[in-house]
Order: C-alpha cells, then sequence, then structure tokens
C-alpha cells in the first residue's frame, strides 16, 4: 500500500531533531505511519542490494515485557508502543535468495542477463574471501544498522522518536525469540513518543577531530 503521507520534519531538522529517547508515552504509532517509516527505512542500500536486514515487530505488552528481561530491564521497551529486533540474515549468498534478488531486479529493469551472472560469481566469492570483513557478523550488523540509521531519521521525519539499544544480552534475545544461529540481533529499536525525562544533548565532535585528509592522521579542514 502507498500512501502519500507528508513528513513533519524536512532532513535537516528529521536529523537534529533526532534523539535517544529515554521514555514514551504509551500512544500507539499508527499503522500507515509506522508501514511508512518501514518501507522508506528499508529505502537503506546494501553491497549487491542483498538486504540483510530483518526486523521482529513487537507490539503485545507480552512481547515487549519478554524482550525488556533479556535487555537489563531497560523502561522504554516497554513503554514504547513499538521495539523492533534489529537482525541480520547471515545466509543471503544462497543461490535460492540471489536468484529471487535477481528476478526482482530484472523485473524493475536494473539488471541484465550479464550483470545477473556477474552476481551469480560475485556473491558466493563475497563471502568465501570476504576481503572486507572478519567475521560475518561485522558484514551483517554493517547493513542492518545502516538501515536502522535510516529508520530513525525517517521516524523523526513523522514525528516518530526512537532508541537505539545494544543494552541486551544476544543469547537470551535469540532463545526467547526463537532466532535462528545464522541470524544475527544487531540491535534494538523503540519507536514511539518521547516523554521526560530527555538526556541533555551530549555534543558531537568536530569534523576537524574524526576526519582526516588524504591519510589516517593527517588534518582536514575546510
Ligand atoms: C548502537 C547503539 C546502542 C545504544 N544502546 C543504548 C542502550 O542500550 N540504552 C540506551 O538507553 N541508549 C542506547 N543508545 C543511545 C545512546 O546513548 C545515544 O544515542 C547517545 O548518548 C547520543 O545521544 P543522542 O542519540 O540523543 O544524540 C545506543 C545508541 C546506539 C547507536
Amino acid at each position: 500500500m502507498t500512501v502519500d503521507l507528508q513528513p513533519t520534519f524536512g532532513l535537516k531538522d528529521s536529523i537534529e531533531r533526532r534523539r535517544a529517547a529515554r521514555a514514551f508515552r504509551p500512544d500507539a504509532i499508527p499503522d500507515v505511519i509506522l508501514a511508512e517509516i518501514l518501507r522508506l527505512g528499508m529505502r537503506s542500500p546494501s553491497g549487491y542490494n542483498l538486504q540483510p536486514w530483518r526486523f521482529i515487530v513487537l507490539r503485545e505488552p507480552d512481547s515487549k515485557e519478554k524482550l525488556k528481561a533479556c535487555a537489563f530491564n531497560q523502561p522504554q521497551i516497554t513503554q514504547a508502543p513499538v521495539v523492533l529486533i534489529c537482525c541480520g540474515d547471515r545466509t543471503v549468498g544462497r543461490s535460492d535468495y540471489v536468484e529471487a534478488l535477481i528476478k526482482m531486479g530484472m523485473e524493475q529493469g536494473a539488471i541484465n542477463d550479464a550483470y545477473a551472472d556477474v552476481m551469480r560469481q560475485q556473491i558466493p566469492a563475497l563471502f568465501e574471501n570476504h576481503p572486507s570483513f572478519e567475521a560475518i557478523e561485522a558484514w551483517t550488523n554493517r547493513h542492518t544498522m545502516l538501515a536502522v540509521a535510516h529508520l530513525m531519521i525517517v521516524a523523526k521525519s513523522f514525528g516518530v522518536d526512537s532508541c537505539p539499544m545494544e543494552g541486551f544480552s544476544t543469547a537470551q534475545v535469540k532463545e526467547a525469540f526463537k532466532i535462528p544461529d545464522s541470524i544475527d540481533v544487531c540491535c534494538l529499536l523503540c519507536l514511539g513518543y518521547a516523554t521526560e525525562p530527555f538526556k541533555k544533548f551530549g555534543g558531537r565532535f568536530s569534523y576537524e577531530q574524526v576526519c582526516f585528509a588524504e591519510t589516517y592522521g593527517h588534518t582536514f579542514l575546510l
């Protein structure tokens, strides 16, 4: 379903107003808004368009209580109307998945026969040789967290606040929600409407402190 929902905030405001919410009001997120946040969040890029992110959407109080017990009892989890368990699928290099991806790309006119063959060759090689990551968990997290960043900014643009969370026990979350071994739990994401107490903005290092010119460690100035 496509709904022409207009965001409340533009991009700059959405980025500057997004804060990790520490408390949420009980108000539900309307389904049309949640659907649009998910749709736009998943416009996030991924290597070969493999889209390894997977989200378990919790809205039932019992499910959130169960998750809270796996997350050091952080209260945001039961307050927020929606909590996503944000996961990454290690198995997206398998041939049936790659073929489904090729089919979708061909239907979109984005993939031709030659590029389909490139994908059939290169994707298995990526997971076999993995020159850009040491452990597959780094790869799943790389992609899923990028989608989470999209989700948080898009959510804020529709007036929906968020709290990304790494304070949880992976083993407990996997067991409680029947998550297979091949799926990594990358973070939890609370979504809803923030209320007090807000943490004061902690600031950010300037680009001069975190960007380097041409070689690591060389001062970069604009
Ligand atoms: C990967 C990640 C994990 C985080 N884990 C938690 C968490 O478990 N609990 C929590 O309250 N906040 C968590 N946060 C929120 C950070 O504390 C917050 O983003 C940071 O203090 C900066 O504040 P701001 O997002 O409001 O600018 C996490 C943020 C990120 C990106």
